[in-house]
């Protein structure tokens, strides 16, 4: 969704902010602009449309020619439309009708309206449809051309709704303010100059150096000094985190695109976020005894493939902990009343940490005294500041809005999570817990082993391509794969296709298999294999195609007689979804490859969701 990026030093501000908002093009934009402060005014561009289109607007304009050794400042903007269509003048900043505030914005204003109005009453003019005009306005409407500061907070105590700003006043061509309620924002601190950002992506390749501003809280820089302070003035205290990603950056090192960086770059994540957790084959996670002790009930509660993580776990959860798990999308928990109290601990999977729906969830829960821990890959973000533990999965920075390593990387938690607790109520023996350990350690070799498929896949890809819907079936932990496998192809194939647990389909859908309908079934589980199979052959019957992602073991005894067979190594099966992902994302990735989509950014979708 959108992104806010700011810059002040003595660098080329105009260079780091396109750049920077380049790098924030994967989370989804219909436009973009740029704000600088220069010759005591504000210079401005914004432009509907790809990044390209503003930088060459940029180029020929003589407005963003950036002076040398004096502190340059500068704000930027991608917009993804909530309030007013895509336009030149609805794309951000909103600059003031003086001409001397500039704003950018993310979150949405609720109060907007009854702003608007108020602000007409005192003639002031609005050019677009946008809830952020009413802030630059607002600014200047409470500026007394001393204290700019004053000002922002004095509107920001005025705001209902959620924001992260980054603000301009050319009466301050050294100064930037940011303000943060609802919608992340972090400070990054380089050499001499520091950064702004909505996301760390932005500017990771200049430093790792950072500061997340909290809940209601204000950045002041002044040239190359930051002061931090509340809604109400007081100065604060804040710390720098160092975000020590080992893998991932912003470029993508000579692949086509992230998705296909981030797939190969699985084994790693898995090895990142497992091995500095094994301490003499132990699982070892600081300060978690507290938080599973006379736990009598779980909940995992995330969105999109983060809930799927939770589909997944929760069959080894129960069987292996004994303790009762509910798997729940978040934007149905929180609007729920679910029986939670401090028995109950509260799980919350996500990637970017930011996810709205996911945030909300996490609060109602601690409301209602549950225990919380949350799974998060982006260090310090809102969900992981605020519940009780995190755990974080280092996957490093995921750019394609598809996510892949973070997936992988989460099950992985979920995994040493269901051993950790499975042992700490002695529900494991110390021998099967070792095997499992060791499992747990050669996982990256196996997923390696997986993405030697990758040519396999694409011959597969490339034969079924012409299809428009594709049916995934399976049982158990299969279907919970099922479920990622069809939500990865249809985001990334703009196509119709369905997850189904495969004993559902004689209900009611096998109506919709004919001849020729592709139909993906996973049969890893051993248990269950017989079981999936008769359903195979219910579908060859009305005509399916049929590609198998079966046990390898099980293969050697059993002629499935299908179209197309992917083996998966026969791994524990609390692990089988980790092997079984892969063929589904690579499958989903050349399928759209071969049928010309946006892999890294398919149309609709944004990496970071922070609206419900
Ligand atoms: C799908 C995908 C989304 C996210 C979902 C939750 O490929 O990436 O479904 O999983 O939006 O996001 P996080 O994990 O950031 O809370």
């Amino acid at each position: 969704m959108c992104g806010i990026v700011g810059y002040i030093g003595k660098g080329n501000s105009v260079e780091f902010l396109l750049n920077a908002i380049e790098k924030l093009e994967y989370r989804g934009y219909d436009s973009s602009g740029i704000a600088i402060c220069g010759d005591d005014k504000i210079k401005l561009m914004k432009k509907k449309g790809r990044i390209s289109v503003l930088r060459k607007s940029v180029a020929v304009s003589k407005d963003f020619d950036v002076k040398k050794g004096v502190v340059n400042t500068g704000i930027a903007h991608t917009r993804w439309a909530t309030h007013g269509k895509p336009s030149d003048v609805n794309a951000h900043p909103h600059v003031s009708q003086s001409g001397k505030i500039a704003v950018v914005h993310n979150g949405i204003i609720e109060n907007y309206l009854e702003l608007k109005k108020s602000l007409r009453r005192r003639k002031v003019k609005f050019l677009s449809q946008t809830d952020t005009e009413v802030i630059s306005a607002l600014i200047d409407s409470l500026y007394d051309g001393k204290d700019f500061l004053k000002a922002v907070r004095d509107t920001v105590n005025l705001l209902e709704g959620s924001f992260a700003l980054a603000i301009l006043c050319s009466d301050f061509p050294d100064t930037i303010i940011a303000v943060k309620k609802d919608s992340p924002l972090i400070i990054g601190f380089g050499d001499e100059e520091n950064y702004i950002a909505s996301d760390v992506a932005a500017f990771v390749d200049k430093t790792k150096d950072i500061c997340r501003l909290e809940e209601c809280e204000i950045a002041y820089f002044k040239g190359d000094k930051v002061k931090f302070y509340d809604f109400n003035g007081k100065e604060l205290d804040k710390k720098v985190t160092h975000i020590d990603w080992k893998i991932g950056s912003s470029t993508k090192e000579g692949f086509e695109h992230f998705m296909m960086k981030e797939i190969m770059e699985q084994p790693e994540a898995i090895k990142e976020t497992i091995a500095p957790r094994i301490v003499d084959n132990k699982i070892s996670i600081k300060n978690l005894d507290e938080l599973v002790e006379s736990v009598n009930k779980i909940y995992i509660v995330a969105c999109g493939s983060s809930y799927h993580v939770g589909a997944a776990a929760k069959y080894s959860f129960e069987k292996m902990t004994g303790i009762t798990t509910i798997v729940d999308l978040a934007s149905e928990f929180r609007y729920r009343i679910p029986a939670i109290d401090e028995k109950t601990l509260v799980i919350i999977i996500s990637q970017s940490g930011e996810t709205a729906d996911s945030l909300a969830a996490l609060r109602e829960s601690k409301r209602r005294g549950a225990k919380t821990l949350a799974i998060v890959n982006v260090v310090g973000s809102s969900i992981a500041s605020e519940a009780d533990h995190v755990i974080y999965t280092w996957a490093g920075l995921e750019i394609a809005v598809a996510t892949t390593k973070a997936y992988s990387a989460q099950l992985a938690v979920m995994y040493m999570l269901i051993l950790y607790i499975s042992s700490r109520v002695g529900k494991i023996s110390d021998d099967i817990y070792r095997e499992y350990v060791k499992h747990l350690l050669s996982l990256p070799d196996f997923v390696q082993k997986m993405l030697e498929m990758k040519e396999k896949i694409y011959d597969m890809a490339k034969k079924y391509k012409d299809k428009d819907n594709v049916f995934f079936i399976g049982r158990g932990v299969d279907y919970a794969s099922c479920r990622e496998g069809s939500l990865k192809f249809k985001e990334l194939s703009y196509l119709h296709s369905e997850a189904y647990a495969a004993g559902e389909l004689k209900h009611g859908t096998i109506s919709l298999i004919e001849q020729g309908t592709l139909v993906i079934a996973i049969l890893t589980d051993k248990k269950l294999f017989e079981k999936t199979l008769s359903n195979i052959r219910e579908v060859q019957a009305r005509g399916a195609t049929v590609i198998a992602i079966a046990n390898e073991e099980k293969l050697n005894s059993v002629d499935l007689e299908v179209d197309e067979v992917v083996p998966i190594p026969n791994v524990p099966k609390m692990m089988l979804p980790s092997l079984t992902v892969i063929p589904l994302q690579l499958f989903a990735y050349y399928f759209a490859l071969l049928n010309d989509r946006d892999i890294d950014k398919p149309r609709n979708l944004a990496k970071s969701v922070t609206v419900e």
